[in-house]
């Protein structure tokens, strides 16, 4: 197995300063080096989403990290497979090895370790049976910077989702945590333990950028994030709820191209090893246990044929 961690994601949009002002507006710092836009997480040291100007939005790369023998075998089973390894593209160089997956995505495997990130303060509530939080007010301050900890995961429309799932698992390196049916389906790091879900696929009839999400404190930064966000005129995407696969509570708005970005917090968590067996869920208890009731349009592919 290869890869140990997601790395960032690389977004190509019509107009950098309008993507610069959304992730900013989001709670990401940007670097601008003139060519294109890398938005960081406040104290991580990582380029999360890097922007680079194209005609139409859609995903540049993805880049996922692995050790430098994770590298070896990576690069003999796309060669086994047929996949053509290619040079980095002039707009976003970087070493280690590129290609693309199924969907034609162009994907970058490189010798990296996920940046630490901040951590937060611990989250103490107090519920039945459980005072964890005495003597002092729950409420965060009205003023709360919500800044995301971390780039969490990422999700992707494609038409071929088994031929995605057999790359991503066979060939790239990666485990599948858990699916629904033929819809959905979540793969989490090949090696080590790891956020339930890195990557997903839902099932469209062309590949796409669906959303990327990003860890926040607690439950208040979901909201406080999201709701600020409304307040500035970004359109509501879908929460705030609880997901079932992954269990992380979530806050989905969409980005001025029509994709989402969603905040989340309290992601469940695998261990490594063998003892996480992967479950095919039923469609209809697979999305999310409570939260308003799904928007039509969030499942769907904005982005152009
Ligand atoms: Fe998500």
């Amino acid at each position: 197995m290869t890869v140990r961690s997601l790395q960032h994601i690389a977004l190509t949009v019509p107009d950098a300063t309008v993507g610069k002002k959304f992730y900013s507006d989001f709670g990401l710092e940007a670097r601008d080096d003139g060519r294109r836009v890398a938005m960081r997480c406040h104290g991580r040291d990582q380029d999360q989403v890097v922007l680079v100007e194209g005609n139409k939005k859609q995903m540049h790369h993805v880049c996922f990290g692995a050790r430098a023998e994770g590298l070896v075998g990576l690069k003999a089973r796309l060669e086994k497979n047929g996949t053509q390894l290619l040079d980095a593209p002039r707009e976003t160089p970087a070493d280690g090895l590129w290609f693309r997956d199924a969907d034609g995505l162009l994907v970058n495997v490189r010798v990296a370790e996920p940046a630490p990130w901040a951590p937060a303060a611990e989250w103490k509530i107090n519920n039945p049976g459980h005072l964890n939080r005495v003597g002092v007010p729950g409420h965060p301050p009205r003023g709360t910077a919500v800044r995301p900890r971390r780039l969490g995961h990422t999700l992707r429309f494609t038409p071929n989702l088994e031929q995605q799932l057999d790359f991503y698992t066979r060939v790239v390196g990666m485990r599948l945590s858990d699916r629904a049916q033929d819809i959905v389906a979540f793969l989490r790091s090949g090696e080590g333990g790891s956020d339930h879900h890195v990557l997903g696929f839902i099932k469209s009839d062309r590949p796409g950028y669906h959303h990327a999400s990003f860890e926040v404190a607690n439950v208040d930064e979901v909201g406080l994030g999201a709701c600020r966000l409304l307040d500035k005129g970004y359109r509501n995407g879908w929460g705030f709820g609880r997901h079932v696969i992954g269990s992380n509570f979530f806050h989905y708005i969409r980005d001025p191209w029509g994709s989402l970005v969603e905040y989340f917090c309290d992601i469940d968590y695998i261990p490594d090893g063998p003892d996480w067996q992967p479950r095919n869920y039923p469609l209809e208890d697979s999305l999310y246990v409570w939260g308003p009731g799904v928007p039509d349009d969030f499942g769907r592919n904005f982005e152009e044929a």
